[in-house]
């Protein structure tokens, strides 16, 4: 009796952490999820954070990895197969449930890069034809519908997304990002990601 009742109590707390409009198959894909996204989905190790970030962004994205589009040896070795399954409404309701976590920085790039990092960001770089990223990713790096947030993602992912654009990589949509990236040496690169990590 003692165990059935303790069973039922951790079930209890695994449903209210699930949103109520949740079923069973949902929550279980969030599990599925989180288990390398890391639990309320801000990040862990080589799984970049999700909560927060823009809904349609997260949808593309889905749909990319599902299609085989966005095929980096990151996204082909653990998010092909995490996709392989997902009907689209569930695609669409996973999207919405991370975009709604509240999303915490990673705060892990290097501090004395970070103000060469925020010039770059908000004034582009005019002589070698670099963009301000703030003009498409917003002042505060937050994004708006497919045009990812940046603010906070951990220095790593950053790094390592603004490297494979040169690569011959292909994300889940045509962007601009390629030409973007190609412009920007390797000293740039870890001055974006550096600054763009501690942004909230
Ligand atoms: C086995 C580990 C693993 C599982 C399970 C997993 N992911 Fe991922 N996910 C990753 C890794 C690693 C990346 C980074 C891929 C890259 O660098 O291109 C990623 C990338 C993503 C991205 C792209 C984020 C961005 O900022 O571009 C989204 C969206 C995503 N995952 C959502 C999900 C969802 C939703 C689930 C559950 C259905 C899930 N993931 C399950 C490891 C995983
Ligand atoms: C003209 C608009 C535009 C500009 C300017 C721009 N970006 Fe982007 N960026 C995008 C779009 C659109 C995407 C989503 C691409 C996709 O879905 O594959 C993106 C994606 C990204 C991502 C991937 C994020 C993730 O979660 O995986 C990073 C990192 C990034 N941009 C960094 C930058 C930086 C740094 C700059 C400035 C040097 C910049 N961008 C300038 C439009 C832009």
């Amino acid at each position: 009796m003692k165990r059935i009742a303790l069973t039922l109590a951790a079930l209890t707390v695994l449903l209210a952490a699930a949103p109520a409009h949740a079923g069973d198959a949902m929550s279980a894909s969030i599990r599925n999820c989180t288990w390398c996204h890391g639990t309320s989905a801000q990040g862990y190790t080589v799984a970049p954070r999700l909560a927060g970030q823009q809904a349609r962004y997260l949808e593309t994205q889905l749909y990319g990895f599902a299609t085989h589009r966005r095929d980096n040896p990151a996204s082909k070795q653990y998010m092909w197969n995490a996709t392989a399954a997902l009907k689209d409404s569930t695609i669409r309701d996973l999207a919405d449930y991370f975009a709604a976590l509240p999303p915490r920085p990673a705060n892990d790039g290097h501090r004395d890069l970070a103000g060469r990092g925020q010039a770059i960001y908000s004034q582009g770089i005019p002589e070698a034809n670099v963009a301000a990223c703030l003009a498409c990713h917003g002042p505060n790096a937050q994004g708006i519908r497919d045009i990812p947030r940046l603010g906070g993602l951990s220095y790593s992912y950053l790094k390592q997304r603004l490297e494979q654009w040169n690569q011959g990589y292909h994300g889940a949509v045509p962007s601009p990002m390629p030409v973007v990236a190609r412009s920007l040496s390797a000293d740039e690169v870890e001055a974006l990601a550096s600054y763009l990590s501690f942004v909230r």
